[in-house]
């Protein structure tokens, strides 16, 4: 095996979570170290397997056998816990290589988050050259119900269950472990990422995959290191990620109008999107999220409300309708189906209204009929607390319900309430049944499951993006050589043509008669005549374009009198002489390509005019992509509707997907292309003018 295989890491990695031996180095007998804290949480937390401390002055701690080094151990040890100060850390992980140890998780800090480069490559280093998978360093460890396996400095309860939680931040699983145990949500694992020097999130993901005891993985994501790498992440289970600090740095960094528009968060969202992944914006959300996917998938679109109150059914029903949710709409089959679980004035429109004074009977009524009935694929309870009904009945009632129908349909709750609704919604995690007390988060919840419906479906792309054209090759290479930094506008023509784009009809002259010869030739009328000067970045302010050039005699004039504004307006440019553009109609688009700093180059698309300057409405995908991730990137922004024929104006969406996939040709030569606008008529899209920085 080559050093750095990552599949025997991954392999390995299930020599962490389900070890036989540990050995526990800097275990200490003294409560407040970190040392006795892991050693305590792994004996208390009730792992079978073997435990062996390692201490170089104790003989024993908490009635387990010490040793002084992994080397004195008599048997194999699958799994090293290392929390031991920096300086040392090396060593033990030389020692771990000697023992043949698999994986460890180093929780010593006072690595690269304090500069410490060197020091984390030197052990990140050994762990490549000997196939160790380790987590860290500066993490507070983790925790793995399905072994009994806490090995963190975190509390020692979490409740077992199918989520895993996979932190970037070590502080925030600590606090989640105790949010998820207050409201009694299920974990398989907990596991803090630390600096990421080697396992990081796409290795945790790709273990997972295969862990039949994890069904939904959720991660809290700061930044990614390496984003092309993440973005190989081969995803085959429902993937919920929060992601903070979205910087500007990217955008900042770009001069042209795409880069301005990227900034990393929309990058990342792209990303995301790109790779299946669901983003959540709040931790209640992305809860919400993970425990939803952890029940059946729904067969159909159908989705039934059942309330006691108005005001809570009228809430969901806007929400699912925010979230693009289809409500079950069969009014007599409704009528016919639940009128006999409610009082009189109840109402039997989704939202089945079972009224305040519906009781729990009412309830376990309702929700009987809604989980028998194939037309129902998704329900939805809500509840507000009265004094006539206990939360907790209707929560054991629903529950009872659940279960006998074999939790055969996804089903989430929202109670709202007091101290009683309060216990009936850990009742209802107790039991796996995602429950909430708010109404947006539950739906904003429950809409994952239809998203990851969405990403399981697609059509897995294999993606390869052809080399660059020789000729826009060599249009790049010539401007290199002569030192510029950017293509003009005839040399951007040229490259992008080559690599598939395409363009009204255009040409370059440098003389009045020449103007009128190529427009002549190609019937290019009417046309835009724009200055060609490395000298000029504001052509129309020194009179440098004319527009809607219609005859041979109207070009020579054209020619002869943009030479003479421009001469004198700038009196210090070369010019070289002009552009030629067929003037083409149709709906103004944007297309660009920049380079971010994590994911590399990534190609944007959005409408032009108000929707891209004002709204800021574009999407992006990082490159390679195939064609079904550039038509989802259309469908993206918010403004699609423009190109699905609105207002008679068909365009052909076909040439707009050919364009973002022929920019990609070229990505990786240049740093920047802007193709502003592209028209999109029914015929095609055109480049009507482009830029490319080198
Ligand atoms: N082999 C075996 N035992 C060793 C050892 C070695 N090479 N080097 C040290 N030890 C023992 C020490 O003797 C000590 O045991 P003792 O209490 O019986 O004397 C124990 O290991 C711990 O070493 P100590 O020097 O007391 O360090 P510490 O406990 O104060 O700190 C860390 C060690 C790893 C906890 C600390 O360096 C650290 O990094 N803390 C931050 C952890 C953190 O916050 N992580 C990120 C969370 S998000």
């Amino acid at each position: 095996m080559s050093p750095e295989s990552p599949s025997v890491k991954i392999q390995n990695l299930k020599k962490v979570f389900n070890p036989e031996t540990i050995a526990i180095v800097g275990a200490s007998s003294e409560p407040g170290k970190v040392g006795f804290q892991i050693l305590n949480n792994v004996i208390q937390n009730g792992f079978k397997g073997k435990i062996y401390p390692i201490n170089k002055k104790s003989t024993e701690i908490l009635g387990v056998k010490c040793f002084s080094s992994v080397l004195d151990v008599p048997t194999d040890i699958d799994f090293a816990v290392i929390a031991v100060p920096a300086p040392f850390v090396e060593s033990v992980l030389k020692d771990c290589v000697k023992k043949n140890v698999k994986g460890t998780v180093v929780i010593t800090s006072g690595f690269s988050e304090v500069g410490k480069v060197a020091e984390e490559k030197a052990i990140k280093d050994i762990a490549d050259q000997n196939n160790i998978a380790l987590l860290g360093p500066n993490t507070f460890g983790f925790v793995y119900t399905p072994s009994n396996l806490n090995a963190s400095f975190g509390p020692q309860e979490v409740a077992s269950g199918s989520i895993a939680l996979i932190s970037q931040s070590g502080a925030l699983a600590i606090s989640l472990m105790g949010w998820t145990m207050m409201q009694k949500i299920g974990m398989a694992a907990v596991v803090s990422l630390g600096n990421k020097a080697d396992i990081g999130e796409k290795e945790l993901i790709e273990y997972f995959n295969d862990d039949p005891n994890v069904s939904v993985i959720l991660i809290y994501m700061e930044g990614i290191k390496d984003g092309r790498k993440f973005m190989t992440t081969n995803i085959k289970k429902p993937v919920v990620i929060l992601k903070s600090g979205s910087s500007q740095r990217g955008a900042q960094a770009a001069a042209s109008h795409t880069g301005s528009l990227s900034g990393s968060d929309k990058i990342y969202t792209a990303a995301f999107n790109q790779l299946g992944l669901i983003r959540s914006n709040t931790f209640t959300k992305a809860f919400c999220a993970a425990c939803v996917l952890s029940l059946p998938a729904p067969k159909g679109e159908d989705v039934l409300i059942i309330t006691n109150g108005g005001g809570i059914g009228v809430s969901a029903t806007d929400e699912c309708e925010n979230f693009g949710m289809k409500l079950l709409d069969d009014p007599q089959w409704l009528e016919a189906k639940f009128r006999e679980t409610m009082p009189d004035f109840g109402s039997t429109k989704n939202p089945i209204d079972v009224t305040g004074g519906g009781g729990c009977e009412s309830y376990r009524k309702a929700v009987r009929i809604a989980l028998a009935e194939d037309k129902v694929h998704a329900l939805v309870v809500l509840y507000c607390e009265t004094a006539i009904t206990d939360p907790v009945e209707v929560a054991k009632a629903v529950i009872e319900e659940y279960n006998a129908a074999k939790r055969n349909k996804p089903l989430m709750v929202t109670m709202m309430g007091g101290d009683r609704s309060r216990h009936a919604i850990q009742l209802f995690n107790e039991n796996q049944i995602p429950a909430v007390t708010e109404v947006r988060e539950a739906i904003s919840g429950f809409k994952s499951l239809y998203t990851w419906k969405d990403i399981s479906s697609r059509i897995k792309e294999k993606v390869t993006v052809p080399e660059i054209p020789v000729k826009a090759k060599d249009v790049i290479e010539r401007v290199r050589k002569e030192g510029r930094s950017y293509l003009m506008e005839h040399e951007s023509r040229e490259a992008l043509e080559a690599c598939g784009v395409v363009m009204p009809k255009w040409g370059f002259a440098t003389t009045a008669e020449e103007a009128a010869q190529i427009a002549e030739k190609s019937n290019m009328y009417p046309v835009a005549m724009k200055i060609a000067s490395v000298d000029i970045i504001h052509k129309s302010d020194v009179g440098g374009v004319i527009l809607n050039i219609k005859s041979a005699d109207e070009m020579r004039a054209a020619f002869n009198s943009m030479m003479e504004k421009v001469k004198k307006n700038a009196p210090n440019a070369k010019l070289l002489g002009v552009n030629l553009c067929q003037m083409v109609e149709g709906l103004q688009c944007i297309v660009g390509m920049n380079k971010d700093p994590q994911f590399g180059p990534a190609v944007m698309f959005g409408m032009g005019g108000i929707f891209v300057e004002i709204l800021k409405d574009v999407s992006f995908r990082i490159v390679p992509f195939g064609e079904g991730e550039a038509t989802r990137m259309i469908g993206e922004i918010k403004a699609k509707k423009m190109l699905e024929g609105y207002r008679g104006q068909v365009v052909n969406k076909a040439s707009i997907v050919k364009t973002l996939l022929a920019i990609q040709r070229i990505a990786n030569h240049v740093k920047e292309v802007d193709i502003n606008p592209l028209i999109v008529n029914k015929d095609g899209a055109f480049a009507v003018d482009a830029r490319i920085i080198l």
